[in-house]
């Protein structure tokens, strides 16, 4: 096995139980040789099954709410602390729509829901990276992550409010990079993934039809989890220093397709 983050240390965002993209980049990121921090919502504690990855992958998994400044500030201090020095690499996996949840149509949206929505869904991007920015925490050719869809360019009416609130995650990611790339060579881009089984995934309206049309669209299938996190290891790695602020579909093609002749047979 190729060593790609071997000495590099990280913090995971979003692990919550094994379907979780974010489990599975965990776990792809400690078979490359990296050095991980694991952290989710004080809630996801309780109810998810974050520490039996802690325990599997023997690293510490440690509660933050990602819409706290001040929770998020301890977290980089303890992992830093813990992976005894600078950070190399951070993926946020992090969503959730109060909306959506609550099943209300988008022409009757709460607008207090929508603002929780966008705090958790996007400006815990924000916050993540100032947070890191503050206590100068990242590497030199460091690499940040966060998961998107690409409801942001195109309408999928069910997606609801996370469609606004990828749209500004993804913002964030360019506006970001240009400072953390700036200061610090740091990169920071966002990975358009495909419709994938989980449990933010399939609180969405018609998930299913969302997974099929576009499986059946994309001449080389949706990607799985697995194949987003060994996306994940290649931009993390020294192999992808020079991309930074671009929102990267990772879709089998989804994305660039107009028609496709095999959905009529
Ligand atoms: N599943 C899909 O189809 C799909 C497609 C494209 C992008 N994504 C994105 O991938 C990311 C990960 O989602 P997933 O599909 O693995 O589902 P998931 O439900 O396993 O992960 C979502 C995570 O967000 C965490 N979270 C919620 N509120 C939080 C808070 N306040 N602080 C910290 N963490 C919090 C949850 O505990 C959970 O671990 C999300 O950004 C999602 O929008 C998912």
């Amino acid at each position: 096995m190729n060593q790609l983050l071997q000495g590099k240390r990280g913090i995971i965002f979003g692990a919550l139980d094994d379907k979780s993209i974010a489990w599975k980049v965990a776990e792809k990121t400690v078979e490359h040789g990296a050095n991980i921090v694991l952290t989710n919502a004080p809630m996801a504690f309780r109810f998810g099954q974050i520490e039996e990855l802690a325990k599997q992958l023997d690293v510490p998994a440690i509660p933050a709410d990602a819409t706290s400044e001040e929770q998020l500030e301890e977290l980089v201090d303890k992992a830093m602390e813990h992976l005894g020095g600078p950070i190399d690499f951070v993926l946020h996996s992090i969503g959730m729509s109060l909306n959506v949840r609550k099943k209300r149509e988008y022409t009757d949206l709460r607008y207090d829901w929508m603002q929780k929505t966008f705090d958790i869904s996007a400006i815990s991007f924000h916050k993540v990276m100032q947070s890191l920015w503050k206590k100068d925490a990242m590497n030199d050719w460091g690499s940040i992550l966060a998961l998107t869809y690409i409801a942001a360019q195109r309408v999928f009416p069910s997606y609801s409010e996370m469609a606004e609130s990828k749209a500004l995650l993804e913002s964030f990611a360019r506006s970001f990079g240009y400072h953390f790339g700036d200061k610090k060579n740091v990169r920071v881009n966002t990975i358009s993934q495909s419709p994938t089984y989980t449990t933010a995934g399939s609180g969405v309206d018609g998930f299913d039809d969302f997974y099929n049309y576009a499986d059946e669209m994309s001449p080389l299938g949706n990607a799985t989890a697995d194949d987003c996190a060994n996306y994940c290891v290649l931009m993390f790695s020294d192999l992808s220093r020079m991309v930074t602020m671009q929102n990267l579909f990772h879709d089998g093609g989804y994305s660039f397709m107009g028609i496709n002749p095999q959905l009529k047979k």
